[in-house]
């Protein structure tokens, strides 16, 4: 198995993980219209797990929940499509998967306080946490009867390579592409072997994939380029450091639906797994939308800024030299943003994003 990358990985290592403070709660938009659009999948699902009958919890687990706010939609869904097969005292567990570093207290907060929380009026469930990553066993065997994942799989165990004068894998080239592709695969098997052994007889995951079309392009390249061209300006600035930038990544691969299809190939299941739906979707970019409603150029340009710093900048930034100070890194990041926010403003219709996705129904045998 691979993920050795980040076995052991330090909790305050900050890559892969999205802005903390409840910040990615507020700026991802197209993160939870990516999830609406596999609410009926996820219906689907309930209606064909197994109820067991030896009293055990039903346990749902949500893989890369991050700080909960896109979950908390389908896991109510989820919740009340449950009850109804298994009465109202039956006790319904959802356990939230991230990496060490996540912002787990923003998450129970919500859950806590939230007017939208499942847990409003809601008897008998009880939301845990694993604070592990999904590229390794994370439950018991044969325990968990209803997954979901959705935005989280494209982030890989770790980067395998940094990118010569970008930080985006889709524009990687030759043998760094190639080290990406291999890495991305031997993560999707992972993922899918883990589940397997998790996952009890007749169990469903649904899972929604960060992807690329079979050109390989995710629907965000424009943005990607934007954000790499500004870290280029600060380093011709001195600002960044040549070495901080070499180092810079986003540590993610968007798979094509052939490359997600690819370990169920010819029918054949994974450790028992089998696909019964994939689908690749093209996103509208809800932040564009609203800037057709409003025509508030300004507003567009902060959402887009908000939107890269919620999920990306903590990746980017964490190759930052360590000796740096906090006054040091917030003007980098600052700085960063000014920059990013001038290159959006300038061209808004070429940071639009419409992201792909690949959504999954899977079934355990
Ligand atoms: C874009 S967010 C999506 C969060 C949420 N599911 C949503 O729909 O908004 C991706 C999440 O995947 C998590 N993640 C990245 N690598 C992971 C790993 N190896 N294991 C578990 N979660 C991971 C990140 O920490 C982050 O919370």
């Amino acid at each position: 198995m691979s993920g050795e990358g980040e076995i052991g990985r330090a909790s305050g290592d900050l890559r892969g993980v999205m802005r903390r403070g409840g910040f990615y709660n507020l700026h991802s938009a197209p993160q939870h219209d990516a999830a609406s659009a596999a609410l009926s999948l996820l219906s689907q699902a309930v209606a064909a797990v197994p109820i067991a009958t030896d009293g055990a919890p039903f346990v749902v687990a949500d893989y890369g929940a991050a700080q909960g706010g896109n979950s908390l939609t389908p896991m109510r869904l989820a919740i009340r499509a449950i009850r109804s097969r298994v009465g109202e005292e039956a006790p319904i567990t959802v356990v939230h998967t991230d990496i060490p570093g996540d912002d787990f207290t923003a998450l129970f907060t919500l859950l806590e306080t939230s007017p939208d929380s499942y847990l409003r009026d809601a008897a008998n469930v009880f939301p845990l946490a694993a604070g592990r990553s999904f590229y390794r066993r994370i439950f018991p065997p044969a325990s968990v009867s209803l997954g979901w994942s959705a935005i989280a799989v494209h982030w890989l165990s770790a980067a395998p390579a940094a990118i010569e004068g970008h930080i985006w894998s889709p524009r990687a080239g030759g043998e760094t592409l190639a080290a990406f592709a291999r890495r991305s695969a031997q993560d999707w098997r992972d993922f899918l072997a883990h589940r397997a052994a998790e996952m009890r007889a007749g169990a469903r995951l649904v899972v929604i994939g960060g992807a690329a079309d079979e050109s390989g392009d995710s629907g965000a390249d424009g943005l990607m380029d934007m954000a790499n061209a500004a870290l280029q300006a600060l380093v011709a600035e001195g600002a960044l450091r040549a070495s901080e930038y070499r180092e810079m990544v986003i540590p993610t691969y968007n798979r094509t639906p052939a490359e997600f299809a690819a370990p169920f190939a010819g029918g054949r299941g994974v450790d028992g797994l089998r696909l019964e739906h994939g689908g690749l979707q093209i996103l509208d970019d809800p932040i564009w939308a609203q800037y057709r409603r409003t025509n508030d150029l300004g507003a567009f340009v902060a959402a887009y800024v908000e939107f890269f710093e919620a999920a990306f900048a903590p990746s980017v930034f964490s190759a930052l030299d360590p000796g740096r100070t906090e006054t040091e890194r917030q003007r980098i990041g600052r700085q960063f943003a000014h920059k990013l926010a001038a290159a959006v403003a300038a061209d808004p219709a070429a940071a639009v994003c419409r992201w792909r996705t690949f959504t999954m129904l899977i079934a355990k045998e």
